[in-house]
Order: structure tokens, then sequence, then C-alpha cells
């Protein structure tokens, strides 16, 4: 709690705006995907199934991955609201996940850690995008299943497992990545693993979001490792969230930004 604070504070001391953006790149990037929440209206039927979530009383048994929870300890039973409530990320990352899928034009995405899936929805809005999401908790894996169900969602294929198992095994299929968003094991090993694994099947026009950078000193390690990675010529800070771009043609640079 007390790394979150002092780190939301170094934030705020340190967020620009746009005026303060000399790239064409970031500037465009910045006002008009990162920025501009135009899209709130799209996705109320997914944010229902979210307030049903809110209030729903089942039980969920979580598996403990090793990383301090809000949520549970001990891998005891926790209630689906609980998890709903303390675990998810807010509506504002996942529409900011949906438009930088659309403006990126990115078609094969990555997710780790679906929980219920919700930000796997905003991320397979569009048809023409293939999402895969790994979940390694079957209860909660179930409940995800069942809201891909309910939206008639095809183009969403749901990895079960351990990530530290299954990504490997994924990784060494001829796939490639353009986008991927990394919401699981919040530790500094398992994200840094993840990053590299993730890394052999991107591109010079990939984007990785890295959610809860300040959750923990480590997660703040993690970010900041992957940050000075050589392969990484834009990282942007948004507090919630972490971008990083890898596009050769940009001189490396970090921008911390209002959002
Ligand atoms: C913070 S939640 C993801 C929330 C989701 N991004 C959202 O906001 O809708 C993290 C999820 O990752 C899963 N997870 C964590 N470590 C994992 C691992 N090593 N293998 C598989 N799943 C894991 C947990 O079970 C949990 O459901």
């Amino acid at each position: 709690m007390v790394h979150q604070v002092t780190s939301f504070l170094n934030y705020w001391l340190n967020e620009v705006n746009a005026h303060s953006l000399q790239s064409p790149f970031i500037y465009s990037l910045y006002t008009t995907c990162i920025r501009k929440d135009s899209n709130k209206n799209e996705f109320k039927e997914i944010e229902q199934t979210r307030n049903r979530l809110l209030h729903s009383e089942m039980l969920v048994k979580p598996i403990d991955w090793g990383a301090p929870s809000t949520v549970h300890s001990n891998s005891s039973n926790v209630r689906v609201s609980a998890i709903a409530k303390q675990g998810l990320t807010k509506p504002k990352i996942s529409r900011l996940l949906n438009r930088l899928i659309q403006y990126s034009n990115s078609k094969h995405i990555v997710e780790l850690g679906t929980s219920f899936g919700l930000n796997t929805l905003y991320m397979a809005q569009s048809e023409e995008v293939k999402v895969t999401t790994f979940e390694g908790s079957k209860e909660i894996a179930d409940i995800a299943l069942t809201n891909f169900e309910f939206f008639k969602k095809s183009n969403i294929k749901l990895v079960e497992g351990n990530i530290d198992e299954t990504l490997p095994k994924f990784i060494d299929s001829r796939i490639h990545i353009d986008f991927a968003y990394i919401d699981a094991n919040h530790r500094f090993e398992p994200t840094i693993n993840y990053f590299k694994l993730l890394l052999k099947r991107t591109h010079d026009n990939s984007i990785m979001v890295f959610d809860d950078i300040y959750w923990s000193k480590e997660m703040t390690q993690a970010w900041n490792t992957i940050k000075e990675h050589p392969q990484v010529t834009l990282s942007i800070d948004l507090f919630d969230v972490g971008i990083v771009l890898f596009k050769p043609d940009l001189s490396k640079t970090h921008y911390t930004l209002m959002f």
C-alpha cells in the first residue's frame, strides 16, 4: 500500500499532457487513442455482465500464485463479487485496450490472466481479431467461458492451466503476436519470463501492455527492467498500466502521461 501511494505521488509529479509531446508519433497515439476516451457507450452489455459479477454470491476457489492479493488469502473460497470488485481492471482500462487494438490494427491478441473474461470481451469486440487468453483457475475460467458463450464469441480461445507451462508451448507454435496484455502472476520473475517469451513472437509494430505496474515493489522492478530492454523503443507509464512498443525507427524514449 505504501509503495502504491508513493508511486502514485511520483507519477502525479511527473505526468505530462499533450502539450509536452514533441514527437508526432507519440502525439498522435496519445491524443487520438490513449486520451480519446470516446468509446464509452459501445460496451453496455459487457458492463451489465460486470454488474452481475459484482452482485454474484457464487463462491470460487482461486489458486494462490504466490503474489500478494487483496482478494484472497491461502486459496480459501472467495465470492465472485469480491474478485469482481477488487481483482479486475477499471472499465477505463478495458476501453483503452480496445482502442489500442483498433489504433494499431492488431489482429492476433494474447491475454495473460483471463479472470472472468471482461477485458477479453473488450479486446475481442471485432470479429476480425483472434484472442488467445490464459487462465489457471478452472472455476474462474469456467465463468469466463460462460461469458464468451453468452456473447457468442467464436474469436476467443481460452488456454487453461499454469501460464508457466502453457505459454512456452503456445510460443513454440508458429504464431505472431500483434498485441499482448499481461495481467497474471504479479511477481518479478514470472512477469519477466512472460515478457521474454512473448518477445519471441512479437514484431516491430507489436504492443505490450502490463497491468498493475505499481502493485508491488516486484512489479515496479519488473516494469523498470522491461522499459530498459534494448528492444523496447517507447515506454508509456499511465500508472495503472505500462505500455511498450518496439518500433525500431523511434529513438528510445519514456513518457509518463496523464490518463
Ligand atoms: C488480476 S486477474 C486478471 C484480471 C483481468 N485482466 C480483468 O481485469 O478482467 C489475474 C488472473 O490471472 C490468473 N493467474 C495468475 N497467475 C497465473 C498463472 N501462473 N497461470 C495461470 N493463471 C494465472 C489468476 O487466476 C487470475 O484470475
